[in-house]
């Protein structure tokens, strides 16, 4: 299993592109088998999980190939409806092939995604909106069976905001009879990506960006290319990489409306945010202050940036807090960042973080893609030398990161 070892009291000066979108590319890729023909997707970021979607659309019966930075997918056929255990229990977002599969081929068998680290993460809201698009659907043996002759346009209220639920019911959506209304919809920037390449597609979707969502479902769809969007995430990472270090960072290639309470935050924190269309520019001059983060769906605060947000809020005077609004255990992490010094309390879902704190390197352990960065982010201010394990959780999420960080300047090493 490969290791970082990073050296710390990085200063970080320079430069750095990011890659396109994990969380959009995974289900654009599930949507390619809408409809039968040859897509050709770029900006795709190298990364296990990409791989594993790539897998199980092999395993579907699709033709796939890589190229630098490219994904080129047949998908004429596809006469295996399965999503099976072994890559599913690797990636969560395997459910999303199950929206469109039951759509286009009446037919899915996707194994039943158990907990993570992140704790219980049902899809009680994905399986509900398709039983009132029509489908039928039975648990057994660890698997989802669902089947359906053609689905049919209804109108679908979630309870709760969800980012999966929401392209699952979207993607079986546009091939439903008549017209569907999803409300309480999210809204994440990668939800309006797969919207707009389901357009290219032929799908009739308004509200694309918004919580209401009207579907008029078609007959048949066609194949589409598309480019993904910055990944939203990576781009915080790297900004909240060189604000732990107090240095400077121009991200080039990302989209600085999709991190607007994001940089809010930092600026408020004491840096100093200028952005352009495409680039963000922080630079860290001045008196810093604690602050108060909750997460929420977007445009709120990302769940998934809280951690490496955490690490940087330990190194500033003051009593910063984070309320976690989305998962019940994403504060798994804090124990490893408490090895590297980090003086955190925990209440519930509301972690104080008592700042100031002098970080020093010590071995340890990813337990997640965003916790994986967190520990990154710490080691860059820690005192000496940390290691950091399993990050091949880090390598499902972040193409190439120890080659950006030494771009960046900082003496990081992936250890086989
Ligand atoms: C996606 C992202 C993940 C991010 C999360 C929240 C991908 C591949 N993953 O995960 O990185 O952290 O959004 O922004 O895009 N819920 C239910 N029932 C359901 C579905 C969800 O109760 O059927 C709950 C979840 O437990 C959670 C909340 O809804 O409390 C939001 O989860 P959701 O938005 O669905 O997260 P994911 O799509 O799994």
């Amino acid at each position: 299993m490969d290791k970082y070892i990073v050296k710390g009291k990085a200063n970080i000066k320079g430069t750095v592109s990011v890659n396109g979108a994990k969380n959009a590319g995974l289900p654009i890729l599930a949507a390619t088998l809408l409809a039968e023909g040859e897509y050709e997707i770029t900006n795709i970021p190298n990364l296990t999980d990409i791989r594993t979607m790539a897998k199980l659309l092999k395993n579907i019966g699709a033709e796939i190939e890589w190229g630098d930075g490219k994904i080129k997918i047949k998908t004429n056929g596809c006469e295996n409806h399965e999503a099976p255990y072994d890559l599913v229990k690797t990636m969560r977002a395997s459910i999303y092939v199950l929206g469109p599969l039951v759509a286009r081929k009446g037919e899915a068998r996707v194994s039943f995604p158990g907990g993570c680290a992140l704790g219980a993460r049902p899809i009680d809201l994905h399986l509900k909106g398709l039983r009132k698009l029509g489908a039928n659907i039975e648990l057994k043996h660890g698997y989802i069976y669902a089947t359906a002759n053609r689905l049919k346009g209804t109108g679908i209220y979630f309870e709760k905001k969800s980012v999966g639920a929401t392209a699952n019911i979207l993607m079986a959506s546009v091939l439903a009879e008549g017209e569907t209304k999803i409300q309480n919809a999210a809204c994440e920037p990668e939800i309006a990506a797969l919207a707009e390449f389901l357009v290219r597609m032929g799908a009739d979707i308004k509200g694309i960006g918004t919580e209401t969502l009207i579907i008029k479902g078609k007959e048949k769809l066609h194949s589409a290319n598309t480019s993904l969007i910055p990944d939203r995430i990576e781009t915080g990472t790297l900004l909240l990489s060189a604000a732990i270090t107090r240095g400077s960072i121009t991200v080039e290639d990302c989209n600085p409306d999709h991190l607007g309470i994001v940089l809010d935050k930092l600026e408020e924190a004491g840096f100093q945010i200028s952005t352009t269309e495409n680039s963000i520019s922080l630079n860290s001059k001045g008196p810093k202050h604690p602050i108060e983060i909750t997460t929420n769906p977007y445009p709120g605060f990302p769940t998934d940036l809280q951690p490496q947000f955490c690490s940087l809020l330990s190194t500033i005077e003051g009593d910063s807090s984070i309320l976690e609004t989305i998962f019940s255990d994403r504060f798994i992490y804090t124990t490893e960042l408490q090895r590297l010094g980090a003086n955190l309390k925990l209440n519930e879902n509301e972690l104080i973080i008592k700042g100031g704190a002098k970080l020093s390197g010590a071995p340890v352990m990813a337990s997640d893609i965003r916790a994986g960065a967190s520990l990154v982010v710490a080691s860059l201010y820690a005192e000496g030398k940390t290691e950091i394990s399993r990050i091949y959780h880090l390598d499902r999420g972040h193409d190439k990161l120890e080659e950006k960080l030494q771009k960046l300047g900082v003496d990081i090493k992936r250890i086989k």
